[in-house]
């Protein structure tokens, strides 16, 4: 499966650009404290939405964290060659995000109380997402036709591999009361809701005028607007947001637009079949 953009860690795709054998080591190696966060996402499904609101839930409604410190170094990848670079200056509680399917997370992580909080989103709202990063990240390859792409997302030969055995394995862990389970779809309905119940998980007491100010500042307008968040500081040559912007469009549904009943109902029965075998229903009909 590894080509020249891609090499394999445990059966999964990642990266060459941003992830490498050492930082594979380093996030294995990596030491949890108990008053760490970490959001747990499969790629496309709200990850830089999450490196926008959990430092400002963890802090109160400070907006200081998204003025200043651009995304990735202000809630790092635990699996990035970047983590190794900032996780010095990172002052407690951390915040941290991550891509690895449960079965990755290191053993400080299931020694500690650090808590995790997994967004999910519609897959057919993914690949529409992930085809459109595909053609502006020049790290990644080119995903060929929709229809190609459709194939070997459900093949699971695209990053991180399939999307319901990451889901799968995050829904079957054992974490208990450890575990917050959002999804994209909400946090798009009613970000207030969303940001309340991450504060109540986080035991964080936030006022509702901190909420309301969250909310506000994390909206898709407001994260366009801020160059600490909308990728523009990363070099053209690796994102050309002209190609596509990394904060697309920003919604839930956009899928209507892009398949046609014969890929939805195939790529549908796939998915749904997947997720019964594993004892679990599929919420995105
Ligand atoms: S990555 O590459 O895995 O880190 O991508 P990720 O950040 O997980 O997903 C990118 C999609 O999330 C959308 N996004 C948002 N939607 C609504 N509101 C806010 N504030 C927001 N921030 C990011 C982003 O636009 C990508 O989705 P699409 O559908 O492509 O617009």
């Amino acid at each position: 499966l590894s080509n020249e953009f891609y090499w394999e860690y445990e059966g999964l795709l990642l990266p060459s650009e941003t992830h490498s054998s050492a930082s594979v080591k380093f996030a294995q190696e990596f030491h949890f404290k108990d008053d760490d966060v970490i959001a747990v996402t499969y790629p496309k499904s709200g990850t830089a939405w999450m490196q926008e609101i959990l430092p400002l839930v963890l802090n109160g409604g400070n907006l200081t964290p998204i003025q200043s410190t651009v995304n990735w170094d202000r809630v790092p990848w635990l699996e990035e060659t970047r983590l190794e670079k900032v996780v010095d200056k990172m002052t407690s509680p951390r915040a941290m995000v991550s891509h690895f399917p449960y079965n990755l997370m290191p053993s400080s992580f299931h020694n500690s109380k650090a808590k995790v909080i997994y967004v999910m989103r519609n897959p057919k709202d993914i690949l529409v997402s992930s085809f459109y990063f595909h053609q502006m990240a020049a790290f990644l390859e080119d995903p060929g036709t929709f229809d190609e792409f459709i194939d070997k997302f459900l093949e699971g030969r695209v990053l991180f591999g399939k999307w319901t055995d990451h889901v799968t394995s995050w829904k079957l862990a054992k974490t208990e009361d450890r575990i917050l389970f959002l999804t994209y779809e909400e946090m798009v309905q009613d970000l207030p809701a969303a940001i309340r119940r991450m504060s109540d998980f986080l035991c964080q007491n936030l006022s509702e005028d901190a909420v309301q100010k969250i909310a506000e500042h994390c909206t898709f307008k407001s994260m366009k607007a801020n160059p600490m968040s909308n990728f523009s500081l990363v070099p053209k040559q690796y994102m050309d947001n002209n190609k596509s912007p990394f904060l697309r469009k920003g919604i839930a549904g956009d899928w209507k637009n892009h398949f046609n009943s014969e890929q939805e109902a195939r790529f549908t029965s796939v998915i749904q079949k997947e997720l019964e075998a594993a004892g679990l229903s599929f919420p995105y009909n």
